[in-house]
């Protein structure tokens, strides 16, 4: 069996991890020079002290083109001859998220429902969305101005992100509405989120949560989730992220008030989790 060092401990190592051909290759050790510790009972140690193990083949599990780069150099200075996989090759390229909806849109054709997004920015996920299902209704939520302090002061007061109030406010609806391909059937609802969906009143076959945040997800968890079909499909993303901790917390919240969901992990470098409604 051959073996194989992850370079990176971060949440893109993690997921590689999980994604690694098990039955064909083991897994030695993450190497990481900023963290210790272990992740799925594999050890993490020095990149240096990972190299030691003789690996054959080397992952370097992070997104950025310019640090893989570093990290090539670094381990062939160090005298690894191995083969080499850099993640940042296909990361951006192939997503999991993507295969997941495309999927999913085939599953909930007989479930009834419109679709929708919390956390739109500029609408690249939203722009799917319609392009999938253009026979159904999409609702679309966003402040287009970025974070709201009263969510950011949550993040800093329970240590659960470092979100700022301007990231994501290099937007605007009007981008948003002209990316759509099947605009008739789109409503956008600008504006803090819960207060756009009062007086909305739909059933919902598909949902997207992409707010980042833990009090606009454990809020949409609230409203959406009574008004999905049967058999509809939430899809969470950043549920397992290191950089937006409140969305595990929110979900966890909501379980613990309303009892345990039907949640899977999809093992995407999204962190990204699926519900289906029961
Ligand atoms: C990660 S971005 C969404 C990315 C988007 N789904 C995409 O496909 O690129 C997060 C978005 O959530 C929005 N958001 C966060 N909290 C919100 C709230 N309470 N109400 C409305 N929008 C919110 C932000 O304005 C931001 O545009």
């Amino acid at each position: 069996m051959k073996t194989i060092v992850v370079l990176g401990a971060g949440q893109i190592g993690k997921t590689t991890a999980a994604l690694i051909n098990h039955t064909l290759f083991r897994i030695l050790a993450f190497g990481d020079n900023a963290v210790s510790g272990h992740i799925y009972n594999i050890p993490i140690f020095s990149v240096e002290k990972a190299l030691r193990l003789r690996p054959d083949i080397v992952v370097i599990a992070v997104r950025d083109t310019v640090r893989t780069k570093e990290l090539k150099q670094q381990i062939q200075n160090l005298g690894f001859v191995g083969q080499i996989v850099s993640l940042s090759d296909f990361i951006d390229v192939m997503d999991m998220r993507s295969a997941v909806l495309f999927r999913a849109a085939e599953r909930i054709c007989n479930v009834e429902g419109s679709i929708a997004e919390l956390g739109v920015y500029k609408g690249a996920f939203a722009a799917m969305l319609n392009e999938l299902f253009p026979d159904r209704k999409l609702y679309l939520f966003d402040t287009f101005s970025g974070f709201d302090d009263r969510d950011i002061r949550t993040e800093a007061e329970c240590g659960f992100s470092q979100a700022d109030m301007h990231d994501f406010s290099d937007t605007n609806a009007a981008e948003v509405w002209e990316r759509l391909p099947h605009k008739d059937n789109a409503k956008i609802f600008q504006g803090y989120f819960p207060s756009t969906c009062k007086n909305i009143q739909d059933v919902f076959a598909l949902v997207s949560l992409d707010a980042d945040l833990y009090e606009p997800t454990l809020a949409a968890l609230e409203w959406f989730l009574p008004r999905m079909a049967a058999g509809g499909i939430l899809i969470i993303h950043d549920w397992d992220s290191n950089r937006f901790k409140g969305i595990r917390k929110a979900v966890a919240d909501y379980e613990k008030k309303h009892g345990r969901l039907a949640l899977v992990p999809l093992g995407d470098f999204h962190g990204t989790a699926i519900v289906v409604k029961e």
